[in-house]
């Protein structure tokens, strides 16, 4: 099958890591028989600096002729005292809105070769109901393996915002419709069928209205999914519960802000937010999730960190989160389960392989067989990883 793919590497790392994760793409390509072609796009800072606006409509445009997106990350120190509707991030709302992507999936789990580098004691690891998968034949005994399904072109992030008083005063305004929220109720329910079928709606229903709605809604769909259990939490709770005992978490389900900052703590558990992807869908749940049923939904891939201004250009970012990203592309935009799992497979190989690159290494002195690379040559492990798998 022919591919498209839009890449918008972006600012910083963005073009680092984008360009290890199109090597990957085209070795999955040669390997089972699909063609990858790539459009390149202009988002963010640069595009404010070629062009006057973070996100140009042929930009748009063009990523709406793709099958998927794959993203980089965007920003940087040059841009921040632009007014608001300027700034680089913009890009990616606007993004996320012109292709109507409103559930953002962010997985986070404890890879065994990342263990010292979770801040997590083991007696808080072991706490909950994870036991690791059934491949995990590590010592570790616990740990955590969970999905954040984040609202994301809606609520404070779109809501109506501005100043008054002279601009002495400020507002956002957090506002969902029923159809917003069902919409990504039936996205984080599809995901939590294929795994440990665990739901919870993160809110602060015991102060917000907007909660209020999340809540009657989940619970009136929660009788659709009766072999889900679906249990209901305040954001402030969840924020402690996940350092207290992740392991307790399958499918987290939250609104846009919530969301936002529930996966920047998930991330700091696995040890580095540069192994961390996500995927921006807009298709219909339908009923199997990490399977061909998905296909042909356009999604964004990205991986969740920012793009490091200080280390661009320097062969030193991890590339993995993006791969791992490429990997979410495979799966739920093209429906290639067999392609994404070759990926996430030889990620893994070339972690086993003591491979780190420098925001992944064991810092305490007992590195052992570790090997500090580049983004480069981590790259190119995961590429060879690839081609010696059966
Ligand atoms: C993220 C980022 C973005 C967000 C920023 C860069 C606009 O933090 O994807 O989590 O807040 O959504
Ligand atoms: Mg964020």
């Amino acid at each position: 099958m022919n591919y498209s793919i839009a890449l918008v590497p972006g600012d910083g790392i963005g073009p680092d890591v984008v360009a290890q994760a199109t090597e990957v793409l085209d070795i999955v390509g040669d390997k089972f028989g699909h063609v990858f072609n790539y459009v390149e796009l202009e988002a963010g800072g640069c595009a404010i600096d070629h062009t006057g606006t973070p996100l140009p409509p042929e930009t748009l445009e063009a990523a709406k002729q793709c099958d998927a997106l794959l993203l980089g990350a965007v920003g940087g120190p040059q841009w921040e005292t632009l007014p608001g509707n300027l700034r680089p991030e913009r890009a990616l709302l606007d993004l996320r809105a012109g292709l109507g992507v409103y559930a953002n999936l962010r997985p986070a789990m404890l890879l065994p070769q990342l263990r010292f580098a979770c801040p997590l004691k083991d007696d808080v690891l072991a706490m909950g109901d994870y036991r690791g998968s059934p491949s995990d034949n590590s010592q570790v005994t616990g740990g955590f393996d969970l999905l954040i399904v984040r609202e994301l072109t809606g609520g404070i992030y779109f809501g109506k915002r501005g100043r008054s008083d002279g601009g002495n005063s400020a507002f956002d305004t957090e506002s969902y419709s029923q159809e917003e929220i069902e919409r990504v109720l039936r996205i984080a329910y599809a995901a939590a069928e294929v795994r440990r079928k665990k739901l919870c709606m993160v809110d602060k229903a015991n102060i917000l209205e907007s909660s209020r709605l999340w809540r009657e809604l989940t619970e009136a769909l929660s009788r659709e999914y009766p072999h889900i259990e679906t249990s209901f939490m305040y954001v402030d709770n969840c924020a402690m519960q996940l350092v207290r005992s992740p392991g307790r978490f399958d499918v987290i389900v939250t609104s846009n802000l919530f969301g936002d900052i529930l996966s920047d703590e998930a991330a700091a558990l696995t040890g580095s937010i540069g192994m961390l992807a996500s995927a921006s869908l807009g298709v219909p749940a339908s009923k199997g999730f990490s399977s061909s049923a998905q296909k042909g939904g356009r999604g964004i891939y990205e991986p969740i960190h920012g793009s490091a201004p200080d280390i661009a250009g320097r062969d030193i970012a991890n590339p993995l989160a993006t791969i791992l990203s490429a990997a979410l592309m495979l799966r739920y935009s093209f429906g290639l389960e067999k392609e994404a799992l070759a990926v996430e497979a030889a990620v893994n190989a070339a972690l086993d392989r003591g491979l780190r690159t420098a925001d992944i290494a064991d810092r305490r002195g007992n590195a052992g067989t570790e090997k500090i690379v580049g983004t480069r040559e981590m790259g190119k492990a995961v590429v060879s990883a690839l081609l010696s798998e059966e």
